[in-house]
């Protein structure tokens, strides 16, 4: 099988060395890829045109495409369209990800457990019906907002602040309509399930750490460590998550006509009352991908194109025992400000068991590696325990020479103890 990737971050890395271990996948390129990705392609990934020119010419059989925007904007339906099989969800499907407010109703529909909420289209309304609630509360702007767009009000002014930011254009298109929803209260996971539009089979559990700051501090960002799998999701909890939340979900996008294909992301919040959906996602999580694919024990290749070609029924998913841990460094100052171009060096770990999967890089034709992203790279290492893997991944760590990057130091705090 011809495959290509389509993405250029740590997640779209992890896809490449994954799917270069999968037996059926003979040919790989990757668009655009980053200073770690050796298939790299320059094309436009924005341009869905020069994608399927590119798929036709180079006779490919399979895209993967990592992240959320070309999913949004329509890139499967164009290649489906012209004859590429692709993994990944329809534009109408990845409307679960892509619309805050369709997902509610979703949940509503299909009495899938979730926040209590109220959907604002105007300002008024909005300040109107917060004047009825209580802090904490949550107000999230309605579309895609590069994980920026949900703020946790801890005070009723904070709340109306950030519903005025949203109308008055803070997030763009994005926030042109507000979800204002009940804060739940628990242990977050992401749960990830495979779907082929029918049926959904689960692909494992990852627990991510989204603040900066070292435990659990500082502003929001895409990500800074993960590991699988999440002690939280226990078999019982797993499978509760599966049977009231992913499989509904999946039995009603298809009923709508616009059946889900592709990996489904549930960002869950286990509360008292058990397992509750925070949001969908429907791609990789970045950097959950990484610690998925170094656990992922099968055919990638051959199990990704069985969702894209609605045959999910017969795929070998095995996993293996060890625990993984992966570690981000970002560029100082992020998720401010932060400057590109510093040197990298001692990114080729000795440890069979550790891997750097990397995200904002670049390698210049002298094959030196420089920094060009806000999260750079992602030191990622298994071992028998969580311990294990945590401790090496530390190890290659301080043998990487980057003054301009930082990394928490924290990473599996919960699961650690
Ligand atoms: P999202 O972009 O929807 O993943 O939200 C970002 C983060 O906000 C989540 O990972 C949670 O930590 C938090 N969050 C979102 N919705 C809620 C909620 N209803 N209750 C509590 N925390 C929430
Ligand atoms: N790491 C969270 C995400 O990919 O959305």
């Amino acid at each position: 099988m011809r495959v290509l990737v389509i993405g250029g971050g740590g997640r779209e890395h992890a896809l490449v060395w994954a799917l270069e271990r999968s037996a059926s996948c003979t040919d790989l390129f990757c668009a655009p890829g980053n200073g770690g990705v050796n298939c790299s392609v320059d094309l436009d990934i924005t341009d869905f045109e020069a994608v399927t020119d590119f798929c036709a010419i180079e006779a490919i059989d399979l895209v993967v495409v990592g992240p959320e925007a070309p999913l949004v904007a329509g890139m499967v339906d164009d290649l489906e369209g012209s004859g590429t099989a692709a993994f990944g969800p329809s534009a109408a499907a990845a409307k679960m990800e892509g619309s805050k407010a369709f997902t509610k109703a979703l949940c509503d529909e299909m009495a899938i457990p979730t926040a209590a909420y109220a959907h604002f289209t105007d300002a008024a309304s909005a300040l109107a019906y917060l004047d009825a609630q209580s802090a904490p509360v949550v107000i999230k702007a309605d579309g895609l907002a590069a994980g920026k767009g949900v703020t946790v009000a801890e005070t009723m002014d904070e709340a109306r602040q950030a519903v005025i930011a949203c109308f008055d254009g803070a997030f763009g298109e994005a926030g042109a309509s507000v979800v204002v929803e009940e804060c739940l209260v628990g242990e977050e996971a992401s749960l990830f399930a495979l779907c082929d539009g029918e049926r959904a089979v689960l692909f494992g559990s990852a627990q991510d750490h989204k603040r900066v700051g070292e435990g659990d501090t500082g502003p929001n960002t895409g990500g800074m460590g993960a590991y699988a799998p999440a002690p939280i999701m226990s078999e019982a909890m797993t499978a509760r998550a599966m049977n009231e939340i992913i499989e509904p979900a999946v039995a009603g996008m298809k009923g709508r006509g616009t059946p889900f294909k592709g990996v489904l992301f549930a960002g869950l919040m286990i509360t008292e009352e058990g397992p509750k959906l925070i949001e969908f996602n429907t791609r990789f999580g970045d950097p959950e991908c990484q610690v998925l694919m170094m656990r992922f024990d099968g055919d990638l290749a051959d199990v990704l194109m069985r969702c894209a070609n609605g045959d999910l029924s017969g795929a070998d998913i095995r996993w293996r025992d060890d625990p993984v841990m992966t570690v981000v460094m970002a560029a100082k100052g992020y998720p401010g400000r932060y400057e590109k171009g510093s040197t990298i060096k001692g990114l080729d770990p000795t440890d069979p068991d550790v891997m750097v999967f990397h995200a904002g890089t670049v390698r210049g034709e002298d094959g030196v590696v420089r920094a060009n992203g806000g999260r750079v790279l992602n030191v990622t290492a298994r071992g028998t325990t969580l311990q294990e893997a945590c401790d090496k991944a530390y190890a290659a760590i301080d043998q990487i020479d980057w003054p301009g990057g930082f990394c928490r130091r924290d990473i599996g705090w919960r699961a650690l103890g």
